[in-house]
């Protein structure tokens, strides 16, 4: 499906056949040669490194390496060799148990012994197959990692051992001293990951969606300027939309059917499930005519109706309306009723009276046991507590 060239690769990933084809040249040469080899794989924010170099780990694994995957994070600098813990921890053969590790890591004052008890695991291991070590977001590397990746790449030149890296432009100096340090020593390339081409996003969509991508489509994912996340958030964004779209049809089919038969409970349910359609999809104009429909029918939605009208900023209407709620004669929903009023006070800044309505309302839900806006009144709760300096 989706299309004119470009086979889907088994990570899911569009285009990059040049990338693929390089980082695979590479993984061939370590193979080969029974020599090192260094990769960074370079480009902005959700450009798609993780995704190319998920396709390298999978082709480096076929072509028979041992392989160390890890991941550094912004954290890792509170605690010594942290960022290169995951690439000789896990894999299908770890390079080094947990307490050999720890071991390691004690020493972390020691710098030059500790990267010569890495290297010698490490080269043990290249002694039977190719081994590579995979580091994604190398941006964020511990400083013990950072001087290990400086030295073990050198040290190991002529075993079969592949480094692969991946990271942002920025924070820069990590990559940049790693891949300064080795360049003279082993085979390096930094394959940098630009924008993806119009094809493959067209590709990415008709993967996303599941149907051939139209000319709306297309000019709405040219704001995406070739960054796959981007293409890939617009894209549920534009699924969401689509399901409000089906949902609001089939609702209007019911209402015009409720109408005709003159189905009272026909026409409540369709009108409640316009009236959430609207507020989901931030038309609040649409949800007031729909949840007023609503009330005028059965008056048990007033709340509704009240909450509507909030959403519109119209206040005066909601203090209307809860005015004559307060004289009802107690069929309505009390809880919801509740909700309305707390949002009432809310939206005019009585901010005690709506922390005292939220609660209520709360304890009510609690009390019969149907916690509806239990986490929203708490989040507001929280929020007035916040703004009063609680
Ligand atoms: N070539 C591609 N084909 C299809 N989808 C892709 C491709 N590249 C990336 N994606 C999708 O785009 C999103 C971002 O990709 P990825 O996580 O690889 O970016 P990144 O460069 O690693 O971002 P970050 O800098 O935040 O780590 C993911 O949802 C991924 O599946
Ligand atoms: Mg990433």
């Amino acid at each position: 499906m989706a299309g004119s060239g470009g086979a889907l690769s088994r990570s899911g990933l569009r285009g990059r056949e040049s990338e693929i084809q390089e980082l695979h040249t590479l993984i061939a040469s370590v193979a080969r040669t029974g020599s090192g080899g260094l990769a960074l794989i370079q480009g902005v924010p959700g450009i798609g490194k993780t995704t190319l170099l998920a396709e390298a780990v999978t082709g480096a694994r076929e072509a028979g390496f041992s392989v160390g995957l890890g991941k550094a994070d912004e954290l890792h600098h509170i605690v010594p060799l942290s960022s290169l813990a995951a690439c000789v921890l896990h894999g299908d053969r770890p390079l080094l148990s947990g307490d050999a590790f720890a071991d390691l890591a004690r020493h972390h004052d020691q710098r030059i012994w500790l990267v010569e008890r890495l290297a010698e695991a490490m080269e043990a291991r290249a002694g039977s197959v190719p081994v590579l070590i995979a580091l994604d977001d190398v941006q964020w590397a511990d400083p013990l990692s950072r001087f290990a990746l400086t030295q073990l790449p050198t040290r190991l030149r002529t075993s079969p051992v592949l480094w692969m890296l991946a990271g942002r432009p920025e924070p820069a100096g990590p990559a940049e001293e790693i891949v300064a340090a080795a360049t003279d020593a082993l085979p390096t390339v930094t394959v940098p990951v630009g924008p993806l081409s119009g094809a493959a996003i067209g590709q990415v969509a008709g993967d996303t969606l599941g149907t051939a991508v139209d000319e709306r489509v297309r000019d709405l994912l040219d704001g995406a300027g070739g960054n796959p996340f981007l293409a890939v958030e617009m894209l549920a964004g534009l699924r969401n939309g689509r399901d409000l779209v089906a949902a609001r049809e089939a609702g209007e089919t019911a209402l015009r059917a409720a109408t005709e038969t003159g189905d009272r409970e026909a026409h409540v349910l369709a009108l409640s499930g316009l009236g959430e359609i609207a507020l989901n999809a931030g038309e609040n104009a649409v949800a007031l005519e729909r949840f007023a429909a609503l009330s005028a029918i059965d008056s048990a939605f007033l709340p509704e109706e009240i909450v509507a009208h909030q959403h519109v900023d119209d206040f005066g209407s909601s203090e209307r309306l809860l005015l004559r709620a307060a004289d009802h004669d107690g069929s309505l929903r009390q809880a919801m009723m509740l909700w309305a009023q707390a949002q009432q006070h809310l939206g005019l800044g009585r901010l005690d009276d709506a922390d005292a309505g939220f609660l209520t309302m709360e304890r009510l839900e609690e009390a019969v046991q149907v916690p509806v806006q239990q986490v929203n009144s708490r989040v507001i709760r929280s929020w007035i507590a916040l703004v009063r300096g609680e």
